[in-house]
């Protein structure tokens, strides 16, 4: 069984154990508290409960040891809280209630010590409770807080069960009361216990503490200083893109946007290798949207990143700013706002950058796609044109080689398929893929913010293009061949290895979950990385030149294409399979897997990393990756809110 499975089926089981010995108890405490002769039917149910009880714990005992061969992140908490808190108590049902359900005196005779048969049962059923709620508060890794708060829970329900047992009856107010103040502890204890490690803004007071370097001063060289001598002095390329509020139309009515230049996607940016890139942002957007330009997947000097509380602050309405870059790596990017992303990208605000080699291509034909959901709606945009909601159609020479460049500007993964030709990935994330071997029939998983470049020659008869159950673009109709079915390539595995770095100067794992966490200073059911929520996910530090190993682990049952800003990382391996070696900048980590990847530390700044699916990221899933010794004069919150 798949990781992902076990996850959702231990999550089945949680619900399933303490429902049984809920009821277990519930059923018992009501055949003790019936006259003896209905009351021995009843404790035989209760005892047949207990039975199945036990069976459907013994199940979640096996399921968590299988999950336990993925890694111990998947179990840790369970192993060491959830499961003794049900198993241990099951025992003493097993051994002290089970027996005395089943062997009631007959006749009028009392129940020996109702205390006795009902106590391990009640105990059990709080324990299965608690580790339904220790799988919500409770991550990787396990702190002191969380565990406490877990103890606490069931501590506070064992004293309350003994007492209510017992001879003398507290009024019901007291221990409810007592039981709610308890649990708030709990939640405080769980909650806040693991304290924030180290300030996300390892700059914000830099400039006294520690000499540092200030994002500010790491940006793309101006016109004038850039290249060497005369003579090689870069072409330079300059755009001014508007940021203003548009209308969509699509065939299925119009839609609300927000756009660069009045179109969405905006304007492509389509520059030569070599070139210097100046692009001014003009905000005239309405209702005092700020916007900033992120360049997604191409690693400019960190100044230029266009996130707002890192590297610049928002650009308000009427502002400007101004973006410089060298465009040294060829390949297909895509830029978007960085402002309240989380809503901007999906109403609109991005476009596609190409960076053409200095060499050209083989491919004579040579296009972009964008695919973007507006709403509901599903669309493709062709060279940047407006987008098409129906089947979008493309005329190609046949015999001639062709590039589609497919970029997924939506929050989610697509599934595409090309049928009628045999296809290469021949880039993935704007890298050349070494080795690319044809694809027939073959579909592709292509994660949030991610691109790939397929190539293929025009043959005499129609190509299509599918995305998810949808043909989204149709080459040389009008007869439209069957859509692609073939199985979906790893990526992981495509291409000519390579060989993987030699040594690793630092070892990071991220374990990503959805549980309570603290944010906004409050807690809240939270996309977290190891437990934490943004702001309060302790920032990794490295040193320019290290190689890092990142270990990526999806503890929770959501995808998360990963999003480090400012590098690609090189694929190392997927669930201990080891992989080609590709490097990627949104890597998508499904449910259950284990994704370990190699960063390169070649670009020193303060790089904010996140989850792709930009609603995670809103709900606390971002944190930066940060070099030693570079602060940041911005302040994030207020005005500048990335997500
Ligand atoms: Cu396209 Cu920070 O992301
Ligand atoms: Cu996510």
């Amino acid at each position: 069984m798949t990781t992902a499975r076990l996850i959702a089926l231990d999550q089945i089981l949680f619900v399933l154990v303490a429902a049984a010995w809920a009821a277990t108890a519930g059923v018992a405490l009501a055949g003790l508290r019936q006259p003896a002769a209905d009351g021995r039917r009843t404790l035989l149910i209760a005892a047949a409960l207990c039975a199945a009880a036990i069976v459907v714990t013994a199940l979640r005992v096996a399921v968590t040891l299988g999950l336990a061969r993925a890694g111990w992140w998947f179990v840790a908490e369970k192993v060491t809280l959830a499961l003794p808190l049900v198993v241990l108590p099951a025992l003493a049902s097993a051994v002290v209630s089970l027996p005395r359900l089943l062997r009631v005196p007959p006749g009028d005779a009392p129940v020996p010590s109702p205390r006795l048969v009902a106590f391990p049962l009640l105990i059990t059923a709080y324990g299965a409770v608690t580790g339904v709620a220790c799988g919500v508060v409770v991550s990787y890794p396990v702190t002191a807080g969380g565990a406490a708060a877990v103890l606490a829970l069931f501590a506070a329900a064992a004293v309350v069960s003994w007492r209510l047992l017992g001879p003398v009856r507290t009024p019901h107010h007291r221990w409810q009361t007592a039981g709610t103040g308890v649990l708030a502890l709990a939640v405080a204890l769980a909650v806040g216990g693991g304290r924030p490690g180290g300030a996300p803004h390892s700059g914000h007071d830099g400039g006294a503490a520690a000499p540092g370097l200030s994002v500010d001063l790491l940006r793309g060289p101006a016109a004038s200083a850039a290249g060497g001598p005369a003579g090689a002095r870069p072409r330079v390329r300059r755009f001014t893109l508007t940021a203003q509020p548009a209308t969509v139309r699509l065939a299925s009515g119009a839609v609300d946007a927000w756009s660069f230049d009045g179109q969405v996607p905006g304007p492509v940016l389509r520059v030569r290798q070599g070139d210097l890139v100046e692009v001014v942002l003009r905000n005239r957007m309405t209702d005092g949207q700020a916007v900033t330009i992120h360049w997604h997947g191409y690693d400019v000097p960190s100044g230029e990143d266009g996130v707002p509380g890192v590297t610049q602050d928002a650009v308000a309405p009427g502002q400007t700013h101004v973006y410089r870059f060298r465009a040294e790596d060829a390949g297909t990017y895509w830029y978007h706002s960085h402002q309240d992303s989380s809503v901007a990208v999906p109403r609109g605000l991005f476009g596609l950058l190409v960076v053409d080699p200095a060499v050209p291509l083989p491919e004579s034909e040579d296009h972009l796609l964008a695919l973007h959901t507006f709403g509901t709606r599903p669309t493709l945009s062709v060279d940047g044109a407006a987008p098409v909601d129906g089947l979008a159609r493309l005329a190609l020479p046949p015999g001639t080689r062709a590039r589609l460049r497919v970029v997924n500007t939506d929050t989610r993964p697509v599934v595409l398929g090309l049928a009628g030709a045999p296809y290469r990935i021949a880039a993935v994330d704007g890298g050349d893929v070494p080795g690319a071997t044809d694809l027939d029939g073959a579909r592709l998983h292509l994660a949030a913010g991610g691109r790939y470049d397929l190539t293929f020659t025009v043959p005499s008869g129609p190509v299509l293009l599918t995305a998810g159950d949808r043909p989204a673009l149709l080459v040389n109709g009008p007869a439209t061949p069957p859509a692609a079915a073939g199985a979906i390539v790893d990526i992981t595995r495509y291409g000519a290895a390579t060989a993987p770095p030699a040594r690793f100067d630092q070892e990071i794992t991220w374990v990503l979950d959805k549980t309570l966490a603290l944010a906004d200073g409050l807690p809240r059911l939270a996309q977290t990385v190891n437990g934490k929520a943004w702001p309060n996910i302790p920032a990794p530090v490295v040193r320019r030149g290290q190689t890092v190993r990142i270990t990526v682990v999806n503890r929770g049952t959501d995808t998360h294409p990963m999003h480090p800003h400012g590098h690609h990382v090189r694929i190392l391996s997927r669930n201990g399979v080891p992989a080609t070696g590709l490097p990627m900048d949104t890597f998508d980590v499904a449910p259950g897997e284990v994704w370990e990847v190699a960063l390169t530390a070649d670009n020193p700044g303060m790089w904010m990393s996140h989850c792709h699916d930009l609603a995670h990221a809103a709900q606390g899933m971002e944190f930066h990756l940060a070099y030693e010794g570079i602060t940041t004069p911005y302040e994030m919150g207020g005005r500048n809110r990335p997500a």
